[in-house]
């Protein structure tokens, strides 16, 4: 398998999906301060931090060149796969815990609170708007880490092995997948929204520096062909509920797994573990599928361990991400979702920014 690593700041491949944005220690500064700010007044979750967000993003701009300008307006513009933003500063004082603290003690947490405002900011930097699904229960941060049991090693009240939940919030394996929902791309569809534009993934620890691993999508819609591009662009396969949305919503039927918009830009919405073809699909449906499935496990990666120093913007219309099973329990990645410009979505409220999954 090739992959590519972060060293330094510096990938050796991916040259042209890939940016990475190395903030000045008086950039990383301003940065920490206004995420503070942020933190203080109850994170992305309380009213009016979205403005906060944005007036933020506004003021550390005007201190960024013009090379560092263009990176986020080339992401704004959904030209990037992925954004790696570096030499930021970690939440200070954070020696690691014996054990994972519970999710509801992590929750209110003033230094998660300080990397997911400074996470918001960042999403504002690519004009992305900050937003939670009610599938999600509402929240617009969320903690990924080992609270349910799967990983390498057990937690106390490990669940048995069948009963684990394969979310982000165990320590399980997950597949190559896009983030859900499922049902379109760039509009609503049938009442429900699309899946966000960008995810993006900070630590608060990460002992082991296990990496969070990407796949960009191009290369592999390039090793399928056009003719299996064009069977995953029908609406003829089905998909199964992610284990940790909120009762109520169901399997999806009768979906695409690619989209394309009016300029000819590609979406693509896949989950390796969780969509299937209709017992009565054509051949070159199931051939498309399982093509799109093989061609996924050779695909280039990208790993990047994260840390409270680094953030990762991943395009979620151009790449699949995965993880291997957590080994270290400790492990803690904060992740928020941001839509671009070109989306639009059902909203519920506004502040903080609610969609309809
Ligand atoms: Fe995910």
């Amino acid at each position: 398998m090739a992959y590519s690593v972060l060293v330094n700041g510096v990938l050796d491949d991916f040259h042209d999906e890939v940016s990475v944005l190395s903030l000045t220690e008086s950039q990383a500064s301003a940065l920490f301060r206004l995420s503070t700010n942020l933190a203080r007044t109850g994170g992305p979750q309380a009213p009016g931090v979205r403005a906060g967000a944005e007036i933020s993003a506004s003021t550390l701009r005007e201190q960024l060149s013009p090379d560092q300008t263009e990176i986020l307006d080339l992401y704004a513009q959904n030209r990037t796969t992925v954004l790696i933003v570096n030499g930021m500063i970690g939440v200070s004082n954070d020696a690691i815990p014996p054990e994972l603290p519970s999710k509801e003690s992590l929750t209110d947490d003033f230094r998660c609170l300080t990397i997911a405002a400074r996470s918001q900011i960042l999403l504002a930097l690519v004009k992305n708007r900050t937003f939670a699904y009610d599938l999600d229960y509402n929240e617009v941060v969320r903690l990924v880490g080992n609270f349910k049991g799967g990983g390498q090693n057990r937690i106390a009240n490990e669940p048995p092995p069948d009963e684990v939940e394969l979310s982000s919030h165990s320590g399980l394996a997950l597949g190559a997948h896009t983030e859900p929902p499922y049902y379109c791309s760039f509009r609503p569809n049938n009442g429900h929204s699309p899946p966000p534009s960008t995810l993006i993934l900070s630590a608060r620890w990460n002992p082991l520096r296990e990496p969070t691993v990407v796949i960009p999508v191009s290369g592999v819609l390039e090793a399928i062909g056009a003719d299996a591009c064009q069977e995953l662009g029908r609406r003829t396969f089905n998909f199964s509920r992610p284990d940790s949305y909120v009762s109520g919503d169901e399997d999806g039927n009768a979906v695409s797994i690619l989209d394309y918009d009016a300029s000819g830009d590609f979406a693509i919405r896949f989950n390796a573990y969780r969509f299937t073809t209709p017992k009565d699909a054509s051949k070159s449906a199931q051939a498309a599928l399982a093509s799109l499935k093989r061609e996924l496990t050779r695909a280039p990666q990208i790993r990047v361990p994260l840390e409270s120093t680094n953030a990762m913007l991943i395009n979620n219309t151009k790449a699949l991400h995965c993880r291997d099973v957590i080994q270290d329990n400790r492990r803690l990645l904060v992740r928020l979702f941001g839509y671009n410009s070109s989306v639009s979505a059902i909203q519920l409220s506004s502040d903080p920014l609610l969609i309809k999954g």
